[in-house]
C-alpha cells in the first residue's frame, strides 16, 4: 500500500511526502516583481510545515508582460541572488522548491491598453474579453528564448526544478487550444502544430539547463467548453511530453472558482469529483504515461486523498487555497490530526493588498 507520508523520488528530487503546494500567486512583490520579507516568510513557513514540494507562484519571463500585479519576476539575472536566498530557506527545512514560469497573455485585465499583449490569434479571451496581438515568428522566437532563459535562471537560483505553466488559458494553453489558436502557419491547425510552441520552449530550455534538470509542465485537463482543447488531445500532449523528457505533469483545469459547483458534471467522458476535481482525468493520464502525475484542485480530506493514492495512478496531490487557510495543514495531518482542511473554497483569497485567506488566516 502506498503512503502519503513516504519518501519518493520525482526525477532527481527526493521528496519527503506526496504533498505539493500548487503554484499560488501571492500579490506581494515590489512593482518590478522582486521578493519582499512577507514572501520569504510564507515560503519558509510552508517548508517548516512539511510541504514536500513547493511550487512558487507564477513568475513572468519578460519584464513588459505581467497578467497580474504583485507577481514574481524572473526576466533578468538580477533576480538570481534573492531567489538563492529563498531556495536556501526552503532547503534548510528539507522541502524542495520548483519555480513556476509563465507568459500570461490575454487572460488579464491588468494595465490592458498600456502594453502589447501577445496571443496566437486575435481571439478575445472568454473571461476578460481582452484581445491580443497575433504573434509573428520573431515574437514567438523572443518568447521561446525568454522561457528558456527563465529556466536557466531557476536552475542558477537553486530551484530544484522549473514548471512551465501551460494551463489556465495563459499563452501556451492558447497555442494548444483550437479555440484560441486560428493560425495557418506551422504553429496552428493540427495538434502537432499547436504543440510546436511548447515543444520549442522545452527544447531551448533543455539546451540551457542540461539533461538532468527537472522540467515539469502544468496542463489543463480539458477546456470544458465546446470547440476548446479536449481531454483526448491533452492525453496526446502528455505522451509527447513524456517522450521529450518532461519530469512530471500537473493536471489542472481552468474552472477554479466554479469547480465546486460543477462537481458531478461530465466533460469528455469524465466526471468532476468532489475530492480532487480532476482526479478522473489525472488517473487516465497516469495510466497512459510512466512519469509522475500531480493533480490539483479541491483536496480537503486526508483519508480520501489516501484512498485516491491507492485506487488510481495519481502520484502527488497539490493544494493551493487550503494552504492559504492553514499553512500548517500538512504538518497537522502528519502529526495525526486528520480533521479535514478548514478551507471552504470560497475563493475570497485574492485581495488588492495581497492574496491570503480572508476567512481563516487574516494575519497571514
Ligand atoms: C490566490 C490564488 C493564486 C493562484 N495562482 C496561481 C499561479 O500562480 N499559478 C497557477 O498555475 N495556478 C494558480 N492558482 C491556481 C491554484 O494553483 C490551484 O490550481 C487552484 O486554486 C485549485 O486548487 P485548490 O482547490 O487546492 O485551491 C492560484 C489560485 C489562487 C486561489
Amino acid at each position: 500500500m502506498k503512503k502519503l507520508f513516504e519518501k519518493t523520488t520525482l526525477a532527481n528530487m527526493e521528496l519527503k511526502n506526496r504533498f505539493v503546494r500548487s503554484a499560488t500567486w501571492e500579490n506581494m512583490t515590489t512593482e518590478d516583481g522582486h521578493l519582499t520579507h512577507k514572501l520569504y516568510d510564507i515560503y519558509e513557513e510552508l517548508a517548516k510545515n512539511e510541504v514536500g514540494l513547493i511550487i512558487t507562484g507564477y513568475a513572468n519571463v519578460v519584464k513588459e508582460e505581467q497578467p497580474n500585479p504583485g507577481m514574481m519576476g524572473i526576466y533578468d539575472d538580477c533576480f538570481i541572488p534573492e531567489y538563492q536566498k529563498l531556495t536556501g530557506l526552503v532547503h534548510k527545512h528539507g522541502s524542495k522548491i520548483v519555480k513556476q514560469i509563465a507568459y500570461g497573455g490575454t487572460k488579464t485585465s491588468f494595465n490592458v491598453g498600456e502594453r502589447v499583449i501577445f496571443a496566437p490569434s486575435e481571439v478575445a479571451e472568454r473571461g476578460t474579453g481582452t484581445l491580443g496581438k497575433e504573434m509573428t515568428k520573431a515574437d514567438i522566437d523572443y518568447i521561446v528564448d525568454a522561457f528558456a532563459q527563465a529556466g536557466r535562471r531557476a536552475k542558477e537560483s537553486g530551484f530544484d526544478g522549473v514548471e512551465i505553466h501551460a494551463a489556465h488559458t495563459y499563452l501556451i494553453n492558447q497555442f494548444l487550444s483550437p479555440y484560441y489558436n486560428k493560425r495557418t502557419d506551422e504553429y496552428g491547425g493540427s495538434l502537432t502544430n499547436r504543440m510546436r510552441f511548447l515543444i520549442e520552449i522545452y527544447h531551448k530550455m533543455r539546451e540551457l539547463v542540461g539533461e538532468d534538470y527537472p522540467i515539469l509542465v502544468k496542463l489543463t485537463a480539458t477546456e470544458f467548453f465546446e470547440s476548446g482543447l479536449t481531454f483526448g488531445e491533452t492525453m496526446l500532449i502528455c505522451l509527447k511530453l513524456q517522450e521529450l523528457g518532461v519530469a512530471a505533469i500537473e493536471i489542472s483545469g481552468n474552472i477554479h472558482g466554479k469547480a465546486r459547483g460543477m462537481v458531478g458534471e461530465e466533460f469528455d467522458g469524465f466526471t468532476i469529483q468532489k475530492e480532487g476535481y480532476f482526479v478522473d482525468y489525472a488517473n487516465s493520464i497516469g495510466e497512459l504515461i510512466n512519469i509522475p502525475v500531480i493533480t490539483v484542485g479541491g483536496f480537503q480530506n486526508i483519508d480520501a486523498i489516501k484512498a485516491i493514492l491507492n485506487k488510481t495512478h495519481v502520484d502527488y496531490f497539490a493544494l493551493s487555497r487550503p494552504l492559504l487557510a492553514e499553512p500548517n495543514l500538512i504538518s497537522r495531518w502528519a502529526n495525526g490530526d486528520k480533521a479535514k482542511a478548514k478551507c471552504v473554497r470560497c475563493s475570497k483569497c485574492r485581495t488588492s493588498e495581497g492574496n491570503y485567506c480572508t476567512v481563516f488566516n487574516k494575519v497571514g
